[in-house]
């Protein structure tokens, strides 16, 4: 059994080297290098991340077949899909490839990236769930943030690869990523046995504020974390606002535009609403206290019902009154 773990991780590793080989130093690696410098990524970068390039010619089925690896391993790798006459081919083909690591930094799986948008094929293809590799319980970049975790006291959570990539040249290193899928508990258990700061950092465009909320309500069903929000603006990703306006403002960002759960809640509650409108006015308010009835720092309370009072030129009192019938309630 033991045997068999080690010879998957081996496999894993020497199919990263040779991806990375095909990337760094091959003609067939050439337009995806290009793509990646032209995505602001240096050799340097690439080499810390580990990643590579499956060219448009399978590649891994012939090299493995030539050192003879046994053919029941190859197929219990989930680097190669079978066909009905139980024959393998590459299953990354044409990809820019991220190799996904364990908390030890071993290579158990692969997330390729096709290099031009298709309608056919989806953007991000993963490898499928393998005796080693269970997507719940991956945080990809854990091996490598972690000793910056520790050191920070803090964790930024993105949502994908080139986000966490951008801020690690930004100087940001104690970022991870839940690969794509909703945040599981198994991920906020890892994190949670080395830090006790989440900010959530993903895409500000609508999908990613949507995931903000879930997880904000997920982490604070199932977590003692203190959370936090970072949100990019304009709609962008990390990735690219940081291409867009550079190194600064995108940490300028990370120093400054720290949201309190709450204010994000409060920012997010306004998004369909018009609040020029009496109704959306009352239907925001209410949303709002209740909210603010799950606060228990009164202090903070305080804070945002200030807030309410300036806006919409009510009295606290009144307020206040609304907001301990609301906690009446729900006690
Ligand atoms: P880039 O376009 O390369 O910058 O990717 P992105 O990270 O900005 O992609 P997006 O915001 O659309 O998605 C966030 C994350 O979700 C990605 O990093 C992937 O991990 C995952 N993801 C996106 N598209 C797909 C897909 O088609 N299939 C799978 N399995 N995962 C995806
Ligand atoms: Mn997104
Ligand atoms: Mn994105
Ligand atoms: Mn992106
Ligand atoms: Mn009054």
């Amino acid at each position: 059994q033991n045997k068999e773990q080690a010879a998957l991780l081996k496999l894993y590793a020497d199919s990263a080297k040779l991806y990375q080989h095909v990337l760094l130093n091959t003609e067939a690696g050439e337009s995806a290098l290009k793509y990646l410098h032209q995505r602001g990524l240096d050799d340097d970068t690439i080499k810390t991340f580990g990643i590579g390039f499956a060219p448009p010619k399978q590649l891994l089925l012939d090299f493995f077949q030539e050192h003879q690896i046994d053919y029941q391993l190859l197929r219990q790798s989930g680097l190669f899909i079978e066909n009905q006459a139980g024959e393998l081919r590459d299953r990354f083909v044409n990809r820019v490839l991220f190799p996904i690591k364990d908390a030890s930094g071993r290579v158990i799986a692969f997330s390729g990236r096709i290099l031009k948008k298709s309608p056919d094929e989806p953007k991000y293809l993963n490898s499928p769930e393998t005796k080693l590799f269970n997507k719940r319980s991956v945080l990809f970049n854990f091996d490598l943030a972690r000793g910056a975790i520790r050191q920070h006291k803090s964790v930024v959570l993105f949502e994908g690869f080139m986000d966490v990539i951008a801020a690690y040249r930004a100087g940001i290193q104690n970022g991870v990523a839940s690969m794509g899928t909703s945040l599981t508990n198994e991920q906020i258990y890892m994190l949670e046995r080395v830090t006790d700061q989440l900010y959530i950092c993903y895409d500000s465009d609508m999908p990613g504020q949507k995931a903000t909320d879930r997880a904000l309500k997920l982490l604070n069903g199932n977590s003692r974390l203190q959370l936090g929000v970072v949100q990019m603006p304009d709609g962008m990703d990390p990735d690219e606002y940081l291409r867009s306006a550079g190194a600064e403002k995108f940490t300028q960002v990370f120093e400054d535009g720290k949201q309190t759960p709450t204010a994000f809640e409060m920012q997010y509650l306004r998004r369909d609403l018009n609040l020029q409108n009496t109704q959306d006015q009352l239907t925001y308010i209410a949303a709002v206290l209740t909210q603010l009835s799950r606060l228990t720092s009164n202090v903070e309370q305080d804070l945002y019902l200030n807030q309410l009072v300036q806006e919409f030129g009510l009295d606290k009192g009144d307020l206040r009154q609304q907001l301990r019938s609301v906690t009446g309630q729900q006690t």
